[in-house]
């Protein structure tokens, strides 16, 4: 396969400024990462800091009531609340041993720039992030969290003022300061190596699964569940069944209101090929190229594109992506809330709603596992005016 590329999606569209700290990553990727001194140092962060493993947990309330196995990987145990921290601590590490001192990060949900910070403070740097200014208001609680970590919050304003603005301005903002900063990507999308080297941080989701699937039924499971966004908990928790064409991979993406016409996050599903942030992927776009706004009730879906990767595993056919609208992932959230007394992310309540929505099609005494990507206590705002607006 061609660098970069997974089918014929990938590759590096990015003005010439950006391709000397892209080959600088590249060659940090492929001969510090795989160093057992890095690894040693990661795993053991990972272990004491993180708290990893993270849980394999099988939901009895809901395996009872739907006549499968339900079994939630959760991220969300994890500190700061989701998977973004696997990630941010693997490039503040790398960031360290390539010598720089700032980390450059954007943030939709807030999720990746509270878990900047937190790698930043935790590992002596520098840490700036760049937010969408309507993220700033839709997730004031992690704009403070980052700000007491230490970090200097930039709000977007141009644009739609959301994720991909955020990620046009840290882009710009990474050329001028190159020398001194790594733009630490949040998602499995972006130019390469952006993708695989975020797969290579958030694949631990899917190796401690595998091992605990074997331990626990002693087999792998049927299904393995995740929402997409950019895509990095669901390439996080597919990479290692990949091989095992047993199991089903699912990716869920955010289809809005679900109402005709209406604005959605679903490119994989709705999309076309294009480029954006400089990969070959599925987009939303017109037929001239521009790109569309985008609309999801989960921040951290709300992006008109998706990681290279998934294009290419949905073309390939091994991995199948689905839709879940707004109001499916609210429900979803308070089943989990109700039955488990687990309250999961907007973003994670779209994986779970596919299975609860697809249950009927799923055969009886099944293993299905979802990537619980992050806890939802960042979405009490987001929740509440739900339900001004819909559940009067
Ligand atoms: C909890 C949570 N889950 C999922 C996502 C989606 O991102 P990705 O597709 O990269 O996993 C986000 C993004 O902010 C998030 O905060």
């Amino acid at each position: 396969m061609q660098k970069g590329y997974f089918g014929k999606f990938g590759g590096m569209f990015v003005p010439e400024l950006l391709m000397p700290p892209l080959l600088e990553i590249e060659e940090a990727m492929n001969t510090i990462v795989p160093s057992e001194s890095f690894q040693a140092e990661f795993n053991s962060i990972l272990m004491d800091y993180v708290g990893r493993p993270s849980a394999l947990y099988r939901c009895p309330n809901l395996s009872e009531r739907l006549g499968f196995n339900l079994w939630l990987k959760r991220e969300d145990l994890n500190h700061t609340g989701a998977h973004k921290i696997n990630n941010a601590l693997g490039q503040g590490l790398l960031c360290k041993h390539m010598g720089k001192s700032v980390l450059l990060a954007e943030t939709g949900a807030g999720m990746h720039g509270v878990a900047t910070a937190t790698a930043a403070a935790m590992l002596g740097l520098e840490c700036v992030v760049y937010m969408g200014a309507t993220d700033v208001v839709r997730q004031s609680h992690n704009v403070r969290r980052m700000g007491l970590l230490g970090a200097t919050v930039v709000p977007i304003e141009s644009g739609t003022k959301t994720l991909k603005d955020a990620i046009n301005a840290a882009l710009r903002r990474w050329i001028a300061d190159q020398r001194t900063t790594h733009y630490c990507f949040g998602t499995a999308a972006g130019p390469h190596p952006f993708p695989t080297l975020v797969r290579e941080f958030q694949s631990v989701i899917s190796r401690e699964a595998k091992a605990q699937f074997m331990k626990k039924i002693g087999r792998l499971p049927d299904y393995v569940v995740a929402c997409v966004g950019g895509g990095s908990n669901a390439i996080g928790a597919f990479h290692e069944f990949v091989p095992h064409s047993e199991v089903k991979l699912v990716g869920v993406e955010a289809a809005g209101t679900g109402e005709p016409g209406c604005h959605h996050s679903a490119p994989l599903n709705l999309g076309t090929p294009g480029v954006l942030h400089g990969a070959m992927s599925m987009l939303l776009q017109t037929t001239e190229g521009q790109i569309e706004p985008s609309h999801s009730i989960a921040p951290g879906l709300d992006y008109p594109g998706v990681g290279p990767e998934h294009a290419g595993l949905q073309d390939s056919g091994r991995a199948h992506y689905g839709t879940i609208n707004d109001a499916q992932a609210y429900n979803a959230f308070m089943t989990l809330c109700r039955s488990e007394g687990i309250l999961p992310a907007m973003e994670s309540s779209h994986a779970v709603a596919w299975v609860l929505e697809n249950a009927a099609s799923i055969p009886k005494d099944s293993h299905v596992m979802v990537c619980l990507s992050g806890r939802g206590d960042k979405d009490m705002d987001i929740i509440e005016e739900y339900e001004k607006k819909f559940r009067k």
